[in-house]
């Protein structure tokens, strides 16, 4: 029931729900540039999506870690400096929003072993971010009746350009599956994402 009377709202949410169009941002913060080019680890700013729910967007601090020293002064940077002096946080716009009946757990999956680019695609490669997958039910259910097809080594998780065996993906897959204990039967089930 309280699913039925929530499910309304799916359609007054109509913003960010565009596939692959490139969500615009206070500041122009290229993924392809810091994590493609310059090699940092998405834990480096998303500390917490090995260990919470919700992978956290980073706080100006970070930012300000290079920024107090590298590009000083740029007006690409302004809005950032601007943050730093007055305390107030920089207002990210939100890619990715699921309905809020929807439950999800990032360290859920990470510690289970799907990687990032399973769900976001190549971040590494990305200027503006922009939600690479439709996030619908059905696309999250295409995944949760068939893990062994999806599912890597833990080691990769954090590799963009990992690339599933060309061959054997399902063995390997049925492996991990059994080792990281997932749970095949549990996965499917609608109280596994609506609770
Ligand atoms: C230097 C800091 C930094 C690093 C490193 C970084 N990110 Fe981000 N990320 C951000 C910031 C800031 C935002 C918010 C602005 C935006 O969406 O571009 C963000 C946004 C995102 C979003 C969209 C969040 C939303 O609004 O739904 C995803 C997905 C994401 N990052 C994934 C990754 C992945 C995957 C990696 C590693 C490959 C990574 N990030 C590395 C800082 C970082
Ligand atoms: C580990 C160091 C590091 C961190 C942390 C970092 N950056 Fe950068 N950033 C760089 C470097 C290096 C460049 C490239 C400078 C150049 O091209 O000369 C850069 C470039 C930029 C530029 C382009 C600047 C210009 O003048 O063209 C923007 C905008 C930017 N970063 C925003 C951010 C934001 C926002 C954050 C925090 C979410 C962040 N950066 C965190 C190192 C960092
Ligand atoms: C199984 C799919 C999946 C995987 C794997 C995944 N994400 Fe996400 N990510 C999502 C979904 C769905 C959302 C939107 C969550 C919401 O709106 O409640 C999201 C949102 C985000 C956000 C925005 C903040 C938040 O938690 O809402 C960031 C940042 C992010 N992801 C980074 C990452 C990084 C980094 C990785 C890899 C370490 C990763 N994600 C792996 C599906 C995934
Ligand atoms: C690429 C595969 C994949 C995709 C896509 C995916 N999941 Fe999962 N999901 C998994 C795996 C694997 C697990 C771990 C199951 C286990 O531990 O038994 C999991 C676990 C979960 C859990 C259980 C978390 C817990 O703490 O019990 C929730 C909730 C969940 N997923 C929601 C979602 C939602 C919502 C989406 C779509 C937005 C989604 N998933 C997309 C593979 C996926
Ligand atoms: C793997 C996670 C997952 C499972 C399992 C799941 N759902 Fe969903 N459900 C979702 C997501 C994601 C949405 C879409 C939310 C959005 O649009 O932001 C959704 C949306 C819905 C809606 C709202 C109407 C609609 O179609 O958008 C209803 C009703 C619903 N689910 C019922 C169920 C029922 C009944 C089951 C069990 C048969 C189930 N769900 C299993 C993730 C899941």
């Amino acid at each position: 029931m309280a699913l039925l009377a929530t499910s309304l709202t799916v359609f007054a949410r109509t913003s960010n729900n565009k596939v692959r169009v490139p969500i615009e941002q206070p500041v122009a913060f290229s993924h392809a540039l810091h994590n493609g080019q310059l090699g940092l680890d998405c834990r480096y700013c998303h500390t917490s999506v090995e260990v919470a729910a919700a992978a956290n967007i980073p706080p100006t601090e970070t930012c300000m870690t290079c920024h107090s020293q590298i590009r000083v002064g740029s007006p690409q940077l302004a809005a950032v400096q601007a943050s730093w002096d007055s305390g107030e946080p920089l207002a990210w716009n939100k890619v990715h929003d699921l309905a809020d009946f929807v439950y999800f757990n990032h360290s859920a999956h990470i510690n289970k072993g799907i990687g990032c680019s399973s769900c976001h695609g190549r971040i590494d490669q990305m200027a503006a971010i922009w939600k690479n997958e439709p996030m619908t039910m059905g696309w999250c259910l295409e995944c949760h009746r068939n893990p062994a097809a999806q599912v890597r080594p833990r080691s990769e998780v954090f590799n963009m350009a990992y690339v599933p065996p060309a061959e054997g993906q399902l063995e390997l897959g049925e492996q991990l599956v059994e080792a990281y204990h997932i749970n095949e039967e549990k996965l499917p089930q609608c109280s596994t994402c609506h609770r």
